[in-house]
Parts: C-alpha cells; sequence; structure tokens
C-alpha cells in the first residue's frame, strides 16, 4: 500500500513509500482508510517534538482516521466488513480512569496511524463514525471533537447556563464552541484574529477577545462575568498563561489543561491558585466509551464539525503546512478517492 513515512524529524523527512498492506490478527480490523485529519500533535510528532524517544523509525503518521472495514481477524464480533468505522487515539483505554501506559498504545505514534492507504483498528477501540457525516468529516473527531467532549462533560460538567471560556479558534476551541453550546452553556472564545472572532460568535459563543490586542484578556472575562470568572475553561495554550486562566476562572472554578501550544512548562503562581481554589486537570483525550456517547449526541444535535480544508493525499505536507500556518477549524487529508 501506498503510506507516508517519518524518516527523520522534520517535515522534508515526510516522505510518500510502499508498504505491505497490513494483515489483520486475531480482533483487529483491517480498515480502507477515506480520512484523516491533522492535530497538533501530528505536527509536533513530525517536528521532534512530542516525546521524541518514543517515535518509532518509519513511523506511519496521523492518529484521526475514519475509513471503511474491508477485512477482519479471528474472533471480531463487534463489527464487519462495510462498516464505517473512527480511529481512537488512546486504543486501549476504553471506559473510566486511564491506566499508567496509555500512551504507549496511541495511534500515529508509537503505534502506525493513518496516513496511508489503510489501517489496522483492534476491534475494541474502533468507534462507529457517525451515519450523518463523510468519512472528511468523521476524521475530525478522534482527538479534538473528543477532547472538548471530554473536557466539557465527562470533566466540567457542563451544566446550562454556566460560562465557558475556549481558547483561540484551532480544533479542540471550535468543537468546545459547538458542544458547549449545544449543552446550554454560554462561551466566551478568544483569538488572535476579529475576524475568526466575528465567525466564533456566529457558531454560539456570546462574546469574543483578541488576546493579541487585548494581552490581559483576563480582566475582560472578570468584566463579562460580573467580576466572578468562568466555571470552567479549556486551556490550549499552555505555557505560562496557566496564570491568566487562574485569573479567568471563578472561585473553585475548573480548569481543563490541554494544550502547550505556547510552551510545555510554566511558573505557576501558587497564591492565586490557593486562595481561589482552582481545580487544574491534566485531560489526555478520553476512553472510547466517551467517544460512543459524543458520537451519539453529536448525531442528534446536528453538530458539523468546521474544516478549514481538505487536501488530497499526495498534500499531505501541504496540509502540515496549513495547520503550522493556524487553522480555523481542521485540516483534513483525504486518502481514498
Ligand atoms: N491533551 C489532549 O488530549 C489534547 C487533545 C487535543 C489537542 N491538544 C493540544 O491542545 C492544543 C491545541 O490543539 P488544536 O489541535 O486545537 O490546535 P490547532 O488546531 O493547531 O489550533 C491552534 C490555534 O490555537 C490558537 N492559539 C495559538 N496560540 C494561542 C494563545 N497563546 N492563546 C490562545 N490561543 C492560541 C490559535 O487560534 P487563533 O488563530 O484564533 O488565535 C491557533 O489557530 C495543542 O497544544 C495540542 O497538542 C491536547
Amino acid at each position: 500500500m501506498k503510506a507516508w513515512l517519518l524518516k527523520d524529524f522534520g517535515l522534508d523527512n515526510l516522505q510518500m513509500g510502499e508498504v505491505p498492506t497490513p494483515d489483520p490478527k486475531p480482533g483487529e480490523l483491517l480498515v480502507k482508510v477515506g480520512a484523516v485529519s491533522l492535530n497538533f500533535r501530528d505536527k509536533a510528532i513530525v517536528d521532534g517534538i512530542y516525546e521524541p524517544h518514543t517515535v518509532p523509525k518509519n513511523l506511519i503518521p496521523v492518529s484521526d482516521a475514519a475509513g471503511t472495514v474491508v477485512a477482519v481477524g479471528a474472533g471480531v464480533t463487534r463489527y464487519k466488513v462495510g462498516d464505517r468505522v473512527n480511529s481512537h487515539l488512546y486504543s486501549r483505554w476504553l471506559e473510566g480512569e486511564p491506566g499508567p501506559h496509555e500512551p504507549d498504545y496511541c495511534f500515529g505514534s508509537p503505534l502506525p496511524g493513518g496516513l496511508a492507504e489503510y489501517m489496522i483498528i483492534h476491534e475494541d477501540s474502533a468507534v462507529r463514525a457517525p451515519d450523518n457525516m463523510s468519512d472528511e468529516e468523521a476524521a475530525t473527531l478522534p482527538i479534538a471533537a473528543l477532547t472538548a467532549w471530554y473536557s466539557l462533560v465527562d470533566f466540567g460538567p457542563i451544566q446550562p447556563g454556566q460560562t465557558v471560556l475556549v481558547q483561540g479558534t484551532g480544533g479542540v476551541s471550535i468543537f468546545a464552541v459547538q458542544i458547549a453550546t449545544a449543552l446550554g452553556a454560554k462561551v466566551i472564545a478568544t483569538s488572535s484574529s476579529d475576524r475568526n472572532l466575528q465567525t466564533v460568535m456566529s457558531l454560539g459563543a456570546v462574546a469574543g477577545i483578541n488576546y493579541r490586542s487585548t494581552p490581559n484578556w483576563e480582566d475582560e472575562v472578570l468584566k463579562l462575568t460580573d467580576g466572578k470568572g468562568v466555571d470552567l475553561l479549556l486551556d490550549v495554550a499552555g505555557g505560562s498563561g496557566i496564570n491568566q486562566s487562574v485569573a479567568a476562572t471563578k472561585a473553585a472554578g475548573r480548569i481543563a489543561q490541554i494544550g502547550f501550544l505556547t510552551g510545555q512548562t510554566v511558573q505557576l503562581n501558587l497564591m492565586p491558585l490557593i486562595f481561589r481554589q482552582t481545580t487544574i486537570r491534566g485531560i489526555a483525550v478520553a476512553p472510547r466509551s466517551s467517544f460512543d456517547r459524543m458520537n451519539a449526541f453529536l448525531n442528534e444535535q446536528h453538530i458539523r464539525p468546521v474544516i478549514d480544508q481538505v487536501y488530497p493525499f499526495e498534500k499531505a505536507r501541504e496540509a502540515y503546512e496549513h495547520l503550522a500556518k493556524g487553522a480555523f477549524g481542521k485540516v483534513v487529508i483525504k486518502i481514498a478517492q
């Protein structure tokens, strides 16, 4: 089969090649990949800044895929040939709290990902793709939508009328705006672009703050929330901005620490954290059971993923470059024609 292979770190070392099409072992599905979507994680893996010691040579990258089952291994009962499925990043985390070794079983590193004509997914970790979505749309769900869902619903849990802050207009945050709005929450969004803020408000956000022209954006959040702060904040920016996130969250409020766009280390001011009694929880996507529940909700609420652009398989590198420049919503690569 044709596959993109990461020969070494750096986008120039991501090269199209031919590898044997894998055979499904007992319990596994062979999936003809329809489309994949890119996440910041995929770019960070290629750049060599995401747990580089765990990235295998000649990796087939990209975790998030949607496609059709074309063969099944012995003993498979959950799916049959012809079913449409999604990959699930933490392939062994099926429900409840995570075990200590979930990162060892992630697609797109260290397990082979979906940037190829076919991929193997164990039947236990596969998720039924929503019927009302194309493969391009369903491919956006496994990390971005599910992280937003888990933060809002499993960690939150956000209640109608409560306030949520989302940062920027990338994959996770746009899904968070859509899902939180559908749950009846009031969403405040930040962005470096006034135009993106307009668009995000058309998706349901009630207020927008430009974090570039208003670097002390937490003060604006306090003004918008009667001086209290939001109930739940989804922090994708990371770095020392966490201190602003604590200030923008109400007393005894919650922060879902999702991202590290501005840095993987932080100097955290403890006194405001202690006085505000904030809970900060690291989020690493979600178990498969949460994915199942989310897909039912997306179907029911008619939520459609916001896709910035779809690239053909041959233009995978251009898709990575697009993500690096910043995307509104998701960047998708269509594999099967
Ligand atoms: N822990 C998890 O389970 C998990 C899951 C998914 C993602 N993540 C992490 O979350 C982060 C976001 O992921 P993504 O896939 O949504 O990324 P993405 O699609 O690449 O989105 C990036 C967007 O973030 C915004 N941004 C950049 N710097 C910012 C800042 N200082 N403050 C506020 N917003 C900023 C920008 O929006 P504007 O152009 O509007 O300014 C940018 O377009 C990444 O670090 C990723 O690795 C973690």
